[in-house]
């Protein structure tokens, strides 16, 4: 039966960092440094799977990514551990879950962790290049590359194998060598092959495209498993000149530590789990998905691109850092907040009325709900069109004012239902470009744009019925004494 074993996992990292403060700006960027001091910090929001809960067989990545779904359905997202039979851990999960947890990487808080990441993001630290770290402690080129040997879980019975969900994409520009970091779902497709997906057409994308041009195919790394602080750096959405690698850098507080890969000298992080090292040949395609996707379904929408793999370098001990499948919390967080950082920052430059904006669970990346006072007639359409053109991933925005909590879905139900008009307060624009893995949206990727103006207007006419602050002070303590049956 499942139980949640919580602390004394702490030391079965066996870190060679021990007891050193692995947060943000103290030098370590060793994964197991981190998680040790971790679960010694906060053993309750860390859920331990024993050798007892787990049977080593196929059936385990599925109980590992149901559990993750269980948790949430109870708005829970401790780190999962699950210890193998060797007694180590073997797979970690649900890292990026919680911002409680991103807050404390960054030494913030909550409403911090915007600030802090933007930070970074304009505080670039240059690579240190070193000769040799936990990575190559095991390397593996040529015949002996055995894609079955990684560490890998299945996630959900409908996905073509065990993906890698974590799976960071390292290319360089051969010209500026500037670096660039982007998440892919990986799935072996022979021993020594994989098969990916590059659907976001992003800049690995047009790297791609210009090898393509050149008659050259793309020397690519794949990191599984770094410190979470190069992963949250991983996932920003930066223009081309910009090199994740430095916002780590500057993240974690010192320069990232990098190796070069063998063949192609392509940096990656010194102290990560597992590195795989090959490239990508733009006219070979092989069949990948279907995977259980950010958006709740299985997608076979795919570019269908294949990595062979080189070289293999690794931890003799790596444990798999997994990001949870589906529209889970540790997904849709990892990917959003970078993003949102960026956006979030530029969006109250220009429209200082603006008080919240949050991205709705419920909406995968899809929706986004806007807290504001407008300060002049057609300012909430102002702000939703300018969300609407930024964020490639949106398909609604609901503009409110500021006395609905937009982290409260059935408020913000609530505002469109009283204080809009569908004839005026809505618009749409349609034949976007969109995100090509939502199911509604055409096969060429296309998508249609709504906004919702959920904002009072002048002539309104409701006065909010409210029960004084007095009585609902003193419900409020009564509630918190009294436990209800
Ligand atoms: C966990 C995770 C998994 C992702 N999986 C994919 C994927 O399989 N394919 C893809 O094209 N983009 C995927 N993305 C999105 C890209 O990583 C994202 O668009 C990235 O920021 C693009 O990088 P760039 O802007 O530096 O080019 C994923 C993002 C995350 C956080």
């Amino acid at each position: 039966m499942l139980h949640n074993q919580y602390g004394g996992v702490a030391s079965t990292f066996k870190s060679k960092v021990a007891q050193e403060d692995s947060s943000m700006g103290n030098g370590s960027q060793d994964l197991h440094a981190y998680l040790e001091d971790y679960c010694t910090r906060y053993p309750e929001d860390v859920f331990t799977l024993g050798k007892e809960d787990l049977d080593g067989t196929s059936g385990d990545g599925y109980r590992i990514n149901a559990l993750v779904l269980a948790l949430e359905r109870q708005q829970r997202f401790p780190v999962i551990v699950a210890i193998n039979k060797l007694g180590v851990p073997s797979v970690v999960t649900n890292v990026f879950a919680s911002r409680e947890r991103i807050a404390r990487l960054l030494n913030t808080d909550i409403a911090g962790i915007h600030g802090e990441f933007q930070r970074a993001a304009r505080n670039l630290l240059p690579l240190a290049e070193v000769a040799t770290g936990s990575v190559s402690e095991v390397i593996k080129e040529g015949d002996e590359v055995d894609l079955g040997e990684l560490p890998t879980i299945l996630h959900f019975p409908g996905d073509r194998g065990p993906y890698l969900t974590s799976g960071i994409l390292v290319a360089e520009d051969p010209e500026t060598g500037v670096g660039n970091l982007s998440y892919h779902r990986c799935v072996a497709h022979s021993k020594n092959e994989l098969a990916t997906s590059l659907h976001s057409r992003r800049h690995v994308w047009s790297m791609l495209r210009r090898a393509e041009k050149r008659g050259e195919k793309l020397p690519v790394a794949v990191v599984i498993g770094g410190h979470p602080l190069f992963m949250l750096a991983a996932a920003a959405r930066v223009g081309p000149n910009v090199d994740e690698r430095e916002i780590a850098g500057a993240l974690l507080g010192s320069s990232l530590r990098v190796i070069r890969t063998p063949h192609y000298g392509i940096r990656v992080p010194a102290d990560a789990e597992i590195v795989l090292e090959g490239y990508i040949d733009p006219s070979r395609h092989v069949d990948e998905g279907p995977f259980g996707e950010f958006t709740g379904y299985y997608s076979n929408r795919s570019t269908n691109n294949a990595i062979s793999v080189e070289t293999i370098l690794r931890r003799s001990n790596p444990i798999l850092l997994d990001v949870a499948a589906s529209r889970s919390s540790d997904h849709l967080t990892l990917s959003r907040l970078p993003r949102e950082s960026e956006q979030v920052e530029a969006l109250f430059d220009r429209f200082p009325a603006i008080s919240k904006v949050h991205y709705p669970a419920s909406g995968v990346h899809f929706h986004c709900f806007v807290a504001m006072k407008p300060q002049m007639a057609g300012e909430a359409r102002q702000v939703a069109l300018a969300l609407l053109g930024w964020d490639p991933y949106l398909k609604l925005v609901v503009v409110v004012d500021d006395d609905i909590d937009v982290e409260n879905d059935s408020e913000v139900l609530w505002a469109i239902a009283t204080r809009s008009q569908a004839t005026k307060d809505v618009f749409m624009v349609g034949n976007l470009p969109g995100m090509l893995l939502d199911p509604s949206s055409g096969t060429d990727g296309t998508t249609a744009r709504m906004a919702i103006d959920a904002t009072r207007a002048v002539d309104f006419e409701g006065v909010t019925v409210e029960a004084g602050r007095e009585a609902m002070d003193w419900a409020n303590s009564l509630v918190g004494r009294t436990s209800l049956r």
